[in-house]
This record gives structure tokens, sequence and C-alpha cells, in this order.
């Protein structure tokens, strides 16, 4: 959660915080370094090698209709043009992570909230946080489909009122194991839909290659139910059938939901039920 400092401290480039009250800041993109620039040129040309057999169609045609994003940190004035056009998405500038209401603000009202600011050449492979690589590259192809488009909204509506319910940690694991580490099983096998996958080059081979982690075939109140770690690469990621089945799977009022979840205990990120369904490389396993 950003907090808003006073005084006199100063703050790097793209990162002072916002006056305004949806936190919203302007993307200053003539500001970016030639170096900045170059960072980004080198995150893309690698993921774009890594995520050829391994993300999904609806990911690289969305990155591929975006146009724009290949020879440096994007303007985001030029992806919202496109964005608008096919999906009535935009990008807003923000300069880190947002209250969680104000989070749900922009996207209940088809709006991105983007940081600005890129990772240092020492943090290539790993950040804490989420940068401009992450929430651009990671997230906006996706928002170029119209089923996800709609489900990032419906999200956006469903996270106010599960604030209001208190439930919002339960809300947040759906996010957590399908927006941001999401898998689809297609007729080629598992591919990777979730942006903290497809912006981090080791957890797009390991969330598919490796034997380690469970792949578990979508149920809405398990995953309501799973604990997450967000330190290391996930244990267990969740397997969607088609994206109009999480769409679908979401469309009912969650408040009994809530109610039916505050009764059930957790499930720990690593653990495995009798009733799951496993997958791996596409095809259900044997336990
Ligand atoms: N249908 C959910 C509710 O009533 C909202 C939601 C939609 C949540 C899509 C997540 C994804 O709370
Ligand atoms: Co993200």
């Amino acid at each position: 959660m950003a907090h808003i400092h006073s005084g006199t401290e100063t703050f790097p480039r793209h990162r002072s915080p916002s006056e305004r009250s949806d936190f919203t800041i302007v993307q200053d993109w003539a500001t970016y370094s030639r170096e900045e620039h170059e960072t980004w040129r080198l995150l893309f040309q690698r993921q774009e090698a890594v995520l050829a057999h391994r993300a999904c169609g609806e990911f690289l045609r969305g990155m591929q209709d975006l146009g724009v994003a290949a020879d440096g940190i994007p303007d985001f004035r030029r992806l919202n043009d496109v964005l608008q056009k096919t999906t009535q998405w935009s990008i807003v500038a923000v300069p880190g992570l947002v209250p969680d209401a104000i989070f749900f603000d922009h996207l209940a009202h088809r709006q991105f909230p983007s940081t600005c600011f890129i990772r240092r050449r020492d943090q290539l492979d790993y950040l804490q946080e989420p940068d401009v690589f992450h929430d651009i590259f990671g997230h906006v192809p996706m928002l170029m489909n119209p089923v996800f488009a709609d489900y990032m909204q419906a999200y956006g509506l469903g996270g106010l009122k599960a604030l209001h319910l208190g439930a919002l940690h339960h809300l947040a694991r759906l996010y957590w194991y399908t927006v941001e580490f999401g898998l689809i099983a297609t007729g080629e096998g598992l591919r990777i839909y979730g942006s903290g996958i497809v912006s981090s080059k080791g957890e797009s081979i390991y969330c598919l290659e490796d034997p380690r982690p469970n792949r578990i075939a979508f149920d809405l109140m398990r995953v309501m139910r799973t604990r997450y770690r967000i330190d290391d690469y996930q244990e267990s990621y969740v397997v969607i059938d088609s994206f109009d089945q999480l769409f679908q799977a979401t469309q009912p009022d969650f408040t009994p939901y809530y109610d039916a979840l505050s009764r059930l205990s957790d499930i720990d990120a690593g653990e495995v039920l009798p009733t799951d369904r496993l997958l791996h490389r596409g095809r259900a396993v044997a336990r």
C-alpha cells in the first residue's frame, strides 16, 4: 500500500506520490533515459523468446495487436489508443501499490493502475514489487481479450463488495491464482496467462516444466481457501479450461460463498486434496 509522504523528502523520478485522490500521476514518458528503455528491451526480448510456446494464444495475440511494446518503455497514451478501441480499457499511471479500495475502483471503471518506474539492471530476474515491466508487459496483453477484460472489471466490482463484507483475503486469492499466476489447458498442453509468470523468465519455465509444483484444475471455492506465497515460485498453480469458464464461475453473488468460507479451514499453498484434479503438460495425472 502506498503512503503519502510529506515534507522535504525527495523521490526518485517516476516515484513521487500522487496529489490526486485516485492516486494517479502522469507517466512523463519523455523523461525516461536511454538506459531505462534499454532495460525494457532486454526484458522484452528475453520474454519474447521464452513465451513463444509457453504463453497462451490470447496473451501472444494481445501483445502482437498492442504493437507498441518492443522498442522501449511504452508511452501509455499510445497503448491507450489501441486498448480503448479494442476493449474500452485504459492504463492509468500510479506511483506504486495503491490502497485496495482505490485499486478496485479503477478496475471497476476499466482502468488498470500501472507503475511507471523500471527495475535496475541488477534486478532483471527478481523484484519484490511490481514495476512497469510487470504491470504493462504482464497485464496489458490480456486486457486486449474481451472476456478477460470483462472478468477484470467484474473483479473490481467484486473487490469493493468483498471489502465491505470483510472477505478480501478470500477474493485476493482468486486474483493471485488467476490474474497473477494462472495457467490454461489448451489443445497443445498447458499454457501461461498469469502476469506474474509471463514477466518472470525463471517462473515461465518452472511453472510448466518443473516436476515440483502442483497444477490443479480450477475450483472457485478451493482457490479462495488456498494460501499463497509471495516470496518464491508458487507451490501450486491453478489451471482453467477457458476464460469463459473463469468468467461464468465468478458471475454469481459471492456473499453466500464468503459466508461458507468463514466456516472452512484454509488450505496450504503446497497441499493437495483427494478431490483435486491434477494436470501436467495439459494431461490429467494419476497420484
Ligand atoms: N461475482 C462476484 C461477487 O459477487 C464478483 C466477482 C466477479 C469476483 C468476477 C471475481 C471475479 O462478489
Ligand atoms: Co500484477
